[in-house]
């Protein structure tokens, strides 16, 4: 890139407007556009880390006008003195000095000289000299603001000390102006190069299946970079619903569990519930391992004694599962195959909180994980909304009695409730509601009192009994918003014109 060259005449325009014209409003506005290419360059360059840049700031400092007059004539405070008799009482009248040194010099050399106590007011109301100045010869008499202005005219600055300060003072005179200039410093990167290689800026599909990501080069991330502004935006439908069944529990006097771990042990998400080690939900068919790092570091050590007692021998009035529990089962790791994993982890702390167990109720939305074929009605990962309330001589009755004040603030009534099974809750029962659209009754949820198998070895309480029950968010949100396929809901496919069209809210 070549500069457009400027020719003294615009680059004097430059700094004095009285000295523009049409033509070399032209050369600037080349020039406004070469320096925006270059930046461009630059910045491309540095990002490939071919060039490192530094910024340096350098301050100099010109006389003004006014500054010239002073290096020629002395600054107008000493010009008075000298102007004034050295002989102690004796003074110049005012109108004398004005005829001698003009009115400016005069009004100008006054205050600084009366100020720096080199000159005052004789009682006859004629200006003489003060014990600072008197017997000094015009050698003696140094001029300090004029030895500043020749030293700014020969190095554009001040030595120290005291130098801002000075220059302070100099331009608050107007004596001087200060000018910042900025400039960068260019030197060759740790990936210099005289071509120019073309960085990669997106990991495609093609280059993970060729593996050719491994060596590709790829442009630096910027994290600097602001983000495009979207030209309009709206809740997600699952995060409208999430909050109607936020604000319902909220209704209800519960609390919100912390859900943050979609990484979880097997111990929480099914040993700790009961859930046999030989269960078909735990098969790799049904539930997504991790392999890096494949077993859990912590479980309580106490508690899981009890665990394992329970499933191998039973107790609480339970016979148990009799088969041999493998420790090492239980620390697999797992993304959570339900929130229940949650609520089990909550209600062993509630067992253990520091002044024993209190009565509770608490409710879980989140995320959560089972190793599905994805079709129309089916994700790899969904969410679920579930709730669990422990309290002393709770029973069947009152879970039906939460169902239905729950359901019901989703209007959603008419429920029915068949008997099912699930290896943590006993009796365990399907929640269904009559789909007026569907003409049928469509199961809305999953419930049931959880086992003493479960409760007990948590060290929960006799007499305190805990109800569940859990739904997923997707199914109500797509019957709310008329989505038929859960993968336009969720994922890749959800077409952009669904969120682009969306209200901005709606609670
Ligand atoms: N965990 C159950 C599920 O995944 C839901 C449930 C929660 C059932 C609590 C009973 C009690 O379907």
């Amino acid at each position: 890139l070549i500069a457009p060259e400027v020719s003294t005449a615009a680059a004097d325009a430059h700094t004095d407007p009285a000295k523009r014209s049409e033509a070399n409003e032209a050369v600037f506005k080349e020039r406004a556009r070469w320096q925006l290419a270059l930046s461009d360059v630059l910045k491309s360059l540095l990002s490939k880390e071919m060039l490192v840049m530094d910024k340096l700031e350098e301050s100099t400092s010109a006389p003004l006008p006014d500054g010239f007059v002073l290096l020629q004539n002395g600054s107008p405070e000493i010009r008075l003195v000298k102007a004034l008799p050295n002989e102690a009482g004796a003074g110049k009248s005012i109108d004398e000095l004005k005829q001698l040194l003009g009115a400016d010099t005069l009004k100008n050399g006054q205050s600084n000289a009366f100020r720096n106590k080199w000159a005052k007011k004789l009682p006859d109301g004629t200006f003489g000299r003060t014990d600072a100045t008197l017997g000094k010869s015009d050698a003696e008499l140094t001029d300090d603001i004029q030895l500043q202005l020749v030293e700014i005219l020969a190095t554009g600055s001040l030595a120290a000390p005291d130098a801002d300060k000075k220059l302070a003072e100099l331009r608050k005179r107007k004596l001087v102006a200060t000018r910042k200039l900025v400039y960068f410093s260019i030197a060759k990167g740790a990936q210099f190069s005289l071509t120019v290689q073309k960085l990669e800026t997106d990991l495609t599909f093609e280059m993970l299946q060729s593996g050719s990501w491994k060596t590709a080069p790829f442009k630096k991330y910027n994290f600097d970079a602001e983000g495009a502004v979207p030209a309009s935006g709206a809740l997600h439908p699952l995060l409208k619903v999430r909050e109607e069944f936020r604000n319902i529990f909220f209704e209800m006097g519960f609390t919100e569990m912390a859900t943050d771990r979609f990484v979880e042990s097997s111990f929480w998400c099914f040993d700790s519930l009961f859930v046999p080690q030989q269960h078909p939900a735990r098969d790799v068919q049904d539930t997504f391992f991790i392999k890096d790092p494949p077993y859990a570091k912590h479980i309580p050590e106490d508690y899981l004694k009890r665990v394992t007692q329970v499933h191998q021998e039973g107790g609480f009035g339970s016979v148990g599962y009799r088969y041999p529990f493998d420790r090492r089962v239980t620390e697999k790791l797992v993304l959570r195959t339900h929130t229940t994993a949650v609520s089990s982890a909550m209600l062993y702390k509630l067992a253990n909180q520091p002044g024993g167990f209190k009565p509770a109720k608490l409710f879980s939305i989140d995320r959560v994980f089972r190793n599905e074929a994805v079709d129309a009605t089916h994700l790899a990962e969904f969410h679920q909304v579930e709730g669990v309330v422990a309290d002393y001589g709770i029973t069947l009755g009152d879970l039906i009695g939460f169902m239905e004040v729950f359901f019901k603030k989703m209007g959603v009534t008419n429920l029915r409730f068949k008997p099912a099974y699930n290896p943590y809750t006993e009796p365990s029962l399907e929640i269904f509601s009559f789909h007026q659209g569907l003409n049928k009754w469509v199961e809305v949820g999953n419930s049931g009192m959880f086992r003493p198998e479960m409760l007990r070895p948590m060290g929960l309480p006799e007499g305190v009994n805990v109800l569940g029950w859990g739904l997923s968010l997707e199914r109500p949100t797509m019957i709310r918003y008329a989505v038929k396929d859960i993968r336009e809901l969720v994922g890749h496919k959800v077409p952009i014109s669904s969120v682009e069209n969306a209200p901005a809210t709606r609670f």
